[in-house]
């Protein structure tokens, strides 16, 4: 059953006729060519039009994908409108084009996932509605997807992974950690309080005024901030990691945002330079913010390890971390990670960095674990809403805190 909140909005569906069209340009293949059962997955939920066609085995059959990333780099942001826009603009192609690389006519799909929930309310518009004529069209079963339900689960794609296992979702939207015990069942330990680390990393980036940095203009900030990071000594400045005395699995980025930005302004002026210039400095603080940032991580992460073999809730065999999202692909940050997991006897998995960020392969995989676990597969798509603000699983994040786990200190030598 859908649960609905008080944020799930309606969409407006694309005309008849230009889906009748857009199916009339596919070649239909007569009887079944394929043995295993086949899911298109389609994501619009922020600013990447994705879809990929994945069959029951694991198989990528076929994806496509375009990225708004340029767009939204010149304005600053996100601006839902123009991303609603652009998803539009390019939501048939990137279908067409993913079921025309997997040579799977859309009358041999076998069911269609798309991501509901949560996310932009203008952006996931499109991919449902665009979905839902899709469905009606071809009188296909309809699986709706949790965003991040399916980040956690990618890695079951790529590496033999059983539940339970632990997720760390890093990325420009998320951040979250979460106990993953089946294709629909998790438990919340903990998540930012505030803004996720990539969102910070971009913030911080901006002030710096990286995009005017002749090796980092292209780069989003927090690949920015990972590659001046590299030529500067993060000694030169010392910003404490946040929430050290709450002994729970939350995080916070926004308070350890505006130190930064205190300390940015007081070396313009320092250095006699104004907002808009490039601080000789710059790559020792890009240094410092992001050993910050992988400390803060790092300790949150080692505490909800300590909380799961405490209460006995990982394999008794091996206990996995899995680690996705954007932010997964900073190198220090899987450093600081590698030394817990060290620590801690776990295994450290990441997917590979084009399944860490948004994509449909993660979309499409849902599917095909839903499908096979018989869950929330839906033969009628009536009443069906997106869901801008949707919690992950259970929340015990409090129970998390009352059980105040104490970490023993690590030394982060990266
Ligand atoms: O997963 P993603 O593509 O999109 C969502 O936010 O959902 O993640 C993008 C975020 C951005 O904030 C970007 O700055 C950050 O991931 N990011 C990085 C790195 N590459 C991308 N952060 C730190 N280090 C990186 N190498
Ligand atoms: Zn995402």
């Amino acid at each position: 059953m859908l649960i609905l909140n008080k944020t799930a909005g309606v969409f407006s569906k694309p005309s008849k006729r230009n889906m009748y069209e857009f199916l009339r340009s596919f070649h239909f293949h007569p009887g079944k060519r394929f043995l295993h059962k086949l899911v298109l997955g389609i994501e619009t939920s922020c600013d990447d039009t994705a879809a990929a066609v994945v069959d029951e085995t694991g198989n990528v059959l076929g994806e496509a994908i375009h990225s708004q990333t340029e767009v939204h780099l010149k304005t600053g942001g996100i601006i839902p409108p123009v991303a609603q826009q652009l998803h539009r603009e390019n939501i048939q192609r990137i279908v067409q084009e993913a079921l025309s690389a997997s040579k799977v006519s859309p009358s041999e799909l076998s069911a269609i996932a798309t991501t509901i929930k949560p996310g932009l309310a203008l952006s996931l518009g499109v991919g449902l509605s665009f979905s839902l004529q899709l469905v009606d069209q071809l009188k296909k079963p309809f699986i709706p997807i949790h965003h991040m339900e399916a980040h956690a689960l990618t890695i079951r794609l790529t590496n033999k992974v059983e539940f339970p296992f632990l997720v760390l979702l890093i990325s420009g939207g998320h951040c979250l950690l979460a106990l993953v015990r089946g294709v629909s069942d998790f438990l919340l330990l903990g998540k930012s309080l505030d803004i996720a680390p990539g969102d910070m990393l971009d913030k911080v980036a901006r002030r710096l005024s990286l995009i005017k940095h002749p090796e980092c203009s292209t780069m989003s900030g927090g690949k920015a901030i990972e590659h001046l990071a590299k030529q500067g000594n993060r000694l030169h400045f010392d910003f404490k990691p946040p929430m050290q005395h709450a002994k729970n699995c939350d995080f916070s980025f926004s308070g350890l945002r505006h130190i930064i930005d205190k300390m940015i302004m007081q070396k313009e002026k320092e250095e006699g330079i104004e907002k808009g210039q490039i601080l000789s400095s710059a790559a020792d603080i890009a240094a410092a913010v992001q050993h910050t940032v992988a400390c803060h991580i790092a300790k949150r992460t080692h505490r909800a390890i300590l909380f799961c073999k405490q209460r006995d809730l990982f394999c008794q065999s091996n206990a996995v971390l899995v680690v996705s999202g954007g932010v997964a692909s900073n190198l220090h940050i899987r450093k600081a990670l590698e030394i817990v997991t060290d620590a801690t006897q776990c295994t450290l998995l990441c997917p590979p960095p084009r399944l860490c960020t948004d994509n449909g392969v993660m979309i499409a995989w849902n599917g095909v674990e839903r499908l096979r676990a018989g869950l929330g597969i839906l033969h009628s798509t009536e009443g069906i809403r997106y869901e801008p603000k949707c919690p992950l699983g259970a929340d015990i994040s409090k129970e998390v805190g009352e059980a105040a786990v104490k970490v023993p200190r690590l030394k982060m030598k990266i």
